[in-house]
């Protein structure tokens, strides 16, 4: 494709004291420029008149030069156009090396090398079944979104263009800070609202303006690897608390490090087992972060979609002495592309937090920050929420009868009534990173429970995401995997008549 105008940014120059003549200057930048690639084949040069009056060069010099380089083929004319580096040197012009040999030289920083290793976990653009993360969004929302994407940008104003509040839009404040004092049970002003990039960009702003290197952590376990690798990479000191049918064990929290500075927690549903923290511990939690004074980071990232039941209040609602910093994200409800989440920070944290959002980005994108705040305002994101959840619960029915019907006798299969994934527990001894690689060999994407844990035993089971997909990949994908799953049980424990039986 034709690179049009950067070459009118290049950094030509002539040397007047040079004895080379200036025409052949001209040329051998040119020449240069093309075999080091700074100017890439399809790029249209300046006019030789913009060139003549550019370098303050006679008319004729350039075009001397630029004869010069079309006879040698480095570029072509192109009747009615203009003047181009030639397409016929695409693919041939060697990469310059250099990068490639600082890079065998010399070893990287110990943090570069933290968050490297870390790179190939990031994989939730995925799109296979039964990945987790995923969002569907039906014609409707697409429309609306459309439509007020093209209101937004027509009335973007000078204000909106330049350096905004870094706590965000204050129409998007007030409707989500409605939303959560009606949905969630949130405490809140609109002024403790910032809106965020998203749950990991809360978090880590909270890591920044709550802890100190080496200060002691708790983290569910199993637990959101995440919120794990966040927290690690910031040089804390993890202390995972076990989970059971309650959530977090508040009693063994205390035992292990009751002098920790914070907890990170899912109470809503818990992280990946989908539990519910119980009231008690509940109450346990505010309890220690009120008498030890940490704080509680409550990550709140699935409640909009809950399928039975009424509509669980949030941890931070029964927080009377602001020790939680409450987290909700955008980017589950509509899109993970959006980009757009939110915290809401007890007042004597915000001057802080807002100061430590303006140095890590400033401030959210204005244009998406209008269009979600009309999106929310109109009452479209009621009715996106109401559409998902039946059609993510008809999905989650899909998945986890067939799963049944094909493998129940391997399988225990947890049915959530909130959230976008299940737990498939193993029943008969075989492996879930055995299963998980069977599986991606089969095509299909799921996540083995044991990777969650730190120092609980684990309890193998499969992790599947249902929201991303249609109700008729998931059924097929079900089926391939109910085999796998089968085939997968250690020999010994099945008995032949229940195989005959299959
Ligand atoms: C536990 C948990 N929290 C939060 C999120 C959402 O993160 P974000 O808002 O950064 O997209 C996810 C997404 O997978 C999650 O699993």
């Amino acid at each position: 494709m034709a690179q049009q105008g950067w070459a009118e940014l290049y950094g030509w120059q002539l040397d007047r004291r040079s004895r080379t003549p200036l025409s052949r200057q001209l040329y051998m930048q040119v020449r240069a420029g093309v075999l080091a690639g700074a100017l890439a084949p399809g790029t249209k040069l300046p006019s030789s008149r913009a060139m003549a009056m550019r370098l303050k060069l006679a008319r004729a010099s350039v075009v001397a030069a630029y004869e010069q380089l079309l006879a040698e083929g480095y570029i072509e004319g192109r009747a009615g156009s203009g003047t181009y580096v030639s397409n016929d040197l695409a693919g041939r012009i060697a990469r310059p090396s250099r990068l490639r040999i600082v890079r065998k030289a010399r070893p990287l920083p110990g943090a570069a090398q933290a968050f490297a290793e870390f790179a190939q976990s990031t994989a939730q653009a995925d799109v296979r079944p039964f990945n987790t993360g995923r969002t569907l969004v039906d014609a409707r929302t697409v429309d609306v979104w459309r439509k007020l994407t093209h209101r937004a940008a027509r009335s973007l104003g000078p204000d909106d263009l330049g350096y905004t509040d870094p706590c965000g839009l204050i129409a998007l404040r007030r409707s989500i800070c409605d939303y959560l004092r009606t949905a969630r049970a949130v405490r809140c002003e609109p002024e403790q609202i910032v809106v965020t990039g998203g749950t990991q960009h809360a978090i880590d702003i909270a890591i920044r303006v709550l802890l100190a290197p080496g200060d002691e952590v708790w983290v569910e376990d199993p637990g959101y690897f995440m919120t794990h690798r966040q927290l690690l990479l910031a040089n804390m000191r993890l202390r995972p608390v076990a989970v059971d049918a309650q959530g977090i064990r508040i009693e063994a929290g205390l035992r292990a490090a009751p002098k920790a500075r914070a907890a990170f927690v899912t109470p809503s549903h818990q992280f990946p087992t989908g539990v519910q923290l119980s009231m008690a511990r509940r109450l346990e939690l505010l309890a220690w972060a009120r008498e030890s004074g940490a704080y509680v980071v409550e990550d709140d990232y699935v409640s909009e979609f809950r399928y039975s039941g009424p509509p669980l209040a949030s941890l931070q609602g029964l927080d009377e002495d602001e020790r939680v910093i409450y987290v909700g994200t955008l980017n589950k409800a509509l899109f993970p592309g959006l980009r757009l989440g939110y915290a809401v920070v007890p007042h004597a944290l915000l001057p802080a937090f807002v100061s430590a959002r303006y140095l890590l980005d400033r401030q959210p994108p204005s244009l998406y920050q209008a269009v979600a705040a009309e999106f929310l305002a109109e009452g479209h994101f009621a009715a996106h929420i109401r559409r998902m959840r039946a059609l993510y619960r008809e999905q989650r029915d899909a998945l986890t009868q067939t799963l049944i019907r094909r493998a129940g006798g391997h399988l225990q299969v947890d049915v959530p009534d909130q959230g976008m994934h299940l737990i498939a527990y193993l029943k008969n001894g075989a492996s879930d990173m055995q299963i998980e690689e069977e599986a991606k060999r089969a095509g299909i994407v799921l996540r083995a429970m044991s990777r969650f844990y730190r120092r609980a035993e684990p309890r193998p089971a499969l992790m599947l995401g249902f929201s991303g997909f249609p109700r008729t990949l998931i059924v097929p994908a079900a089926a391939k995997l109910a085999a796998i799953v089968a085939a997968a049980v250690p020999r010994k424990r099945v008995s032949r008549p229940a195989a005959r039986n299959r």
